[in-house]
């Protein structure tokens, strides 16, 4: 079971060819309504290739809320440790898509309410797993505990640092890979002292420069699928589901990579974080 503690976002995405400066108003392309959230979206994209998911997240009990468990379902992640909490909003991202790029605001709601007393109460779900998916936009003392727990059990943790925060040095023995994008890696990496151990867990996705991680110091780089990208939203994220899989499958780093690569390229061909994550079959294809 991969087992994914994080965020549910509905992703509220405006598509526009100019971006308006401060004051100024323009008119957009199009509009869509979608569900996002690095989180579900790593759950999402595992459970397309075909793996069994689990959901521990929290949402808030409007309608957004009650869209995005119906969606999981449909998936077929298990929705059950997911909260709908009383008064609260579930979490929204306001996307904006131009030139190929994005730019993106979290409203988190629900998701900052994920506490470590609730990580705690799916200790069990934790211990079951064979991978543990952890992202920044659930509080940090969550992520945290989640992390403690998993090391006990000697469970395998992927730690997504995004949005970017730094991660404390003593939290790396406890991590198996670390996924940072480029910048987030630079970031991570002037920050932390032991840059050897550092270096070691990290798999850095780099968008159309595929991704690339270290083997006893040695770069080894993965190259991309030469795609035409509409909307790179949710492309890490889908890397790292994808990385999941292919890793509980038992593959080797390299061909996990080279597995996860081919399903982050394909999700950018279509609108939206989700859309476009491949199934197996489209991954054969
Ligand atoms: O990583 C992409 C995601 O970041 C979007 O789906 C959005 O919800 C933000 O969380
Ligand atoms: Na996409």
């Amino acid at each position: 079971m991969i087992t994914v503690i994080g965020s549910m976002n509905m992703d509220l995405v405006t598509i526009t060819n100019r971006e308006p400066a401060l004051g100024e108003t323009v008119l957009g392309e199009n509009f869509l309504t979608v569900p996002g959230g690095k989180g579900a979206n790593q759950a999402v994209a595992a459970a397309k290739l075909g793996a069994p998911v689990k959901m521990i997240g929290c949402v808030g009990d409007d309608l957004f809320g009650e869209q995005y468990i119906n969606h999981l379902k449909g998936h077929q992640i298990n929705i059950e440790h997911i909260r709908s909490l009383k008064n609260e909003k579930t979490g929204i991202a306001s996307i904006t898509v131009w030139n190929n790029d994005n730019k993106i605001i979290v409203v988190p709601g629900a998701n900052k309410r994920i506490t470590p007393e609730m990580v705690e109460s799916h200790r069990e779900e934790i211990l079951k797993s064979s991978w543990l998916l952890l992202q920044f936009e659930i509080p940090l003392e969550s992520v945290e505990r989640a992390l403690e727990i998993a090391a006990e059990g000697h469970v395998n943790v992927i730690v997504n640092p995004a949005p970017y925060h730094d991660i404390p040095e003593n939290w790396i023995d406890k991590i198996t890979y670390i996924t940072p994008n480029e910048a987030e890696a630079n970031k991570l990496f002037s920050a932390f002292t032991n840059k050897e151990a550092l270096l070691s867990k990290l798999v850095i996705t780099k968008g159309k420069d595929g991704a690339e991680y270290f083997d006893q110091g040695e770069r080894v780089s993965i190259p991309a699928l030469k795609v035409d990208a509409i909307d790179t939203t949710g492309a890490g994220d889908t890397f790292i589901g994808a990385l999941a899989v292919a890793l509980s499958e038992g593959l080797p780093l390299k061909e996990s990579c080279q597995f996860a690569v081919k399903a982050a390229g394909l999700s950018v061909t279509k609108l939206g974080a989700q859309a476009g994550m491949p199934s197996r079959s489209d991954l054969n294809k």
